[in-house]
């Protein structure tokens, strides 16, 4: 066993702080080289756990939706892996993905949205889908408002 491999399945996820506590869960068993994808749809809850992912990973600066970045690199504050949070949400290609040169060897990296750009990256890599049963196509994101997390391993 190894990276998320132990959080495999399905998580019944009630609140935002749950979604960041889950976060923080990933944060402590992600090593440099360890590649996540976050699935789902927009508000799903990507950019709250890759918050907490942020935070036990200890790393400096605030996790959030990158409006014009694709890519930001949060350094450790201490000795450990940085955090590379892509966006992958305006890339056309998986070769757009390429062309970034991200370094991936020395970061945990998650990326929201790169589900089909991803494979031949890593040799294995986890993905993560997020869903919102209670979404209505006009519902308000709501403060908390239950989520359903499954992880998967690819290859599995
Ligand atoms: N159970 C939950 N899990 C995650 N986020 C939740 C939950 N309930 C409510 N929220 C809210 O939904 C929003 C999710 O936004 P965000 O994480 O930016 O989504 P995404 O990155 O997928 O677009 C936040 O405002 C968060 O507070
Ligand atoms: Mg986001």
């Amino acid at each position: 066993m190894s990276g998320l491999d132990p959080l495999v399945g399905r998580h019944e996820i009630a609140t935002a702080a749950q979604m960041t506590a889950l976060g923080a869960r990933m944060g402590g068993m992600l090593r440099a080289g360890d590649l996540v994808v976050l699935t789902g749809a927009l508000g799903a809850g990507k950019t709250t756990l890759t918050r907490g992912i942020g935070a036990a990973l200890g790393v400096r600066g605030t996790v959030q939706s990158p409006t014009f970045v694709i890519a930001r690199t949060h350094p450790s504050l201490g000795a450990g892996p940085a955090l590379l949070h892509v966006d992958a949400y305006r890339l056309g290609s998986a070769a757009e993905l390429d062309d970034l040169d991200l370094d991936l060897d020395h970061a945990v990296t998650v990326v929201e949205w790169g589900r089909d750009y991803v494979a031949g990256l890593r040799e294995r890599w986890w993905e993560v889908e997020i869903e919102r049963p209670s979404a209505g196509p006009e519902d308000e994101l709501e403060a908390s408002d239950p989520r359903t997390v499954t992880i998967t391993r690819h290859p599995g």
